[in-house]
């Protein structure tokens, strides 16, 4: 062994008498055994831990140069969105730093969605994994405010007005919305209090609730154990030494697949980032290069296209109901819409857990849901027209019949039986 060796061997074992560092690395790293049959789907995970620090990296840096500040500049321009047009065209590497971060916040969306989708493929959910997806339900909840708080603080005509409609929405609730949705935007109309407040929650603390969550969620991950393709569990068939006899370190073996990993989303990522950032306005919308004006509405509203299906959902409902407006209940129903993934443990009774052992009707509901889901996205960035107002109801009850029926059509399909050890050799025999 080298001098240096040496000398770093001491300074390993001094660090270890004092933190658990070594113990830490072996528990969550070279001595974490996952099974050996991960396959393209598990490569989300470890992406969205990218996009996250990626997110926060880039934002510590528009943070810098960005000004919360809704008053008109000596040019009639609001100083919030002069000071985006500011970092995009003076501050060096602005439009870099900018660009990443709102490609990023589509990326995440991406990202997370094929993830929970994996989840559901191969019911990693369920037990005894139950808070892991309740922890990653509250990271999506948490996602979906970072995304709307964030998209206000531009001060383009999109975020203004999307924040009013979306903030009007709270005002069906009987009773107490119109108060509830003044104390949201802190005025009676969208204002500088709104984009104060907005820039608070989406700088610090979204972010902060965000890591913890995410933190936990890996945690409650490590405790268990991660689910495979086949979802079967490796720690029923375990060696001499207690390890799981379909398990690989997950250092060397996952770290360098996840390397993989990275570097083809990296690609695909800049490609994006130079050469599409506005994704042909799904990513930046057009009307955001307008600043706010709160005189003129502007023809047509969508959100941006992560949240469009739930915003069809909520259009979707067009009856009153115990002389309730209909508002309220497509509220209700755009609420449920997201909620309800996070019963998916407990309505879930089939006796296999992979969809590569599910039963047919299985395999046709969840394929009509996310036919479903596309479509209902895809009809939440067009204006309504009857026709579509039908199509978008039509898909909102296979939405929830998806969910709502899960407990008697996952009971009575016809699965194939589990087997007990992983069907696959995947990477290097352990
Ligand atoms: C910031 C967002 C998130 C991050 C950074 C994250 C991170 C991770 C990582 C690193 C893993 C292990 C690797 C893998 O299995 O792919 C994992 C597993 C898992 N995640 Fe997430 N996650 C996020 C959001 C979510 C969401 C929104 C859900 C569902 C609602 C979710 C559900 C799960 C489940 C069920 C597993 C275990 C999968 C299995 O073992 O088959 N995660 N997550």
């Amino acid at each position: 062994m080298s001098a240096v060796n040496a000398k770093l061997k001491d300074l390993l074992g001094w660090v270890d008498e004092r933190f658990p560092l070594t113990a830490n690395w072996k528990a969550h790293l070279s001595e974490y055994y996952a099974p050996k049959n991960f396959n393209f789907w598990y490569f989300f995970g470890s992406l969205a831990l990218l996009v996250l620090v990626l997110q926060i990296v880039t934002g510590i840096f528009l943070v810098m140069h960005f000004k919360p500040d809704a008053t008109l500049n000596a040019a009639g321009v609001p100083v919030a969105f002069a000071s985006v047009e500011y970092i995009m065209r003076d501050v060096p590497w602005g439009w870099l730093i900018r660009y990443m971060h709102s490609t990023g916040a589509s990326a995440f969306f991406i990202v997370v969605y094929m993830h929970m989708f994996r989840g559901m493929l191969y019911g990693s959910y369920r037990k005894p994994r139950e808070l892991i997806w309740i922890f990653g339900m509250l990271i999506f909840l948490c996602l979906m405010a970072e995304a709307f708080f964030g998209y206000l603080l531009p001060w383009g005509q999109m975020s203004y007005w999307g924040a009013q409609v979306i903030v009007n929405l709270f005002s069906a609730i009987p009773f107490v919305g119109p108060d509830l949705s003044i104390w949201i935007r802190g005025d009676y109309v969208v204002g500088d209090a709104t984009l104060n407040r907005f820039f608070a929650f989406h700088v610090i603390a979204v972010p902060l609730v965000l890591v913890g969550l995410v933190a936990a969620h890996i945690l409650a991950l490590h405790e268990v154990g991660s689910n495979n393709p086949d979802g079967v569990e490796i720690k029923k068939k375990k060696n001499a030494q207690g390890i799981p006899l379909d398990g690989i370190p997950f250092h060397p073996y996952y770290t360098v697949k996840d390397i993989m990993g990275v570097v083809v989303f990296l690609i695909v990522f800049s490609l994006i980032v130079f050469y599409a950032p506005e994704m042909g306005g799904y990513f930046l919308e057009y009307n955001n290069f307008f600043p706010a004006n709160p005189l003129q509405t502007p023809p047509h509203i969508a959100p941006v296209w992560y949240f469009t299906p739930f915003y069809s959902i909520l259009r979707a409902v067009t009856y009153p109901l115990f002389g309730i407006d209909a508002k309220f209940w497509g509220v209700v129903a755009m609420g449920a819409s997201t909620l309800i993934f996070a019963l998916l443990p407990w309505l879930d009774r089939s006796p296999v857990k992979s969809i590569r052992y599910r039963g047919p009707i299985y395999k046709t509901f969840l394929a009509a849901f996310v036919v479903c889901f596309f479509t209902l996205g895809y009809l939440g960035v067009l204006p309504p027209t009857p026709m579509r107002t039908l199509v978008s109801q039509i898909c909102s009850v296979i939405y929830f019949a998806f969910f709502l029926l899960m407990p008697f059509y996952s009971k009575i399909d016809k699965c194939k039986p589990e087997p007990d050890r992983l069907t696959s050799s995947g990477h290097g025999a352990h």
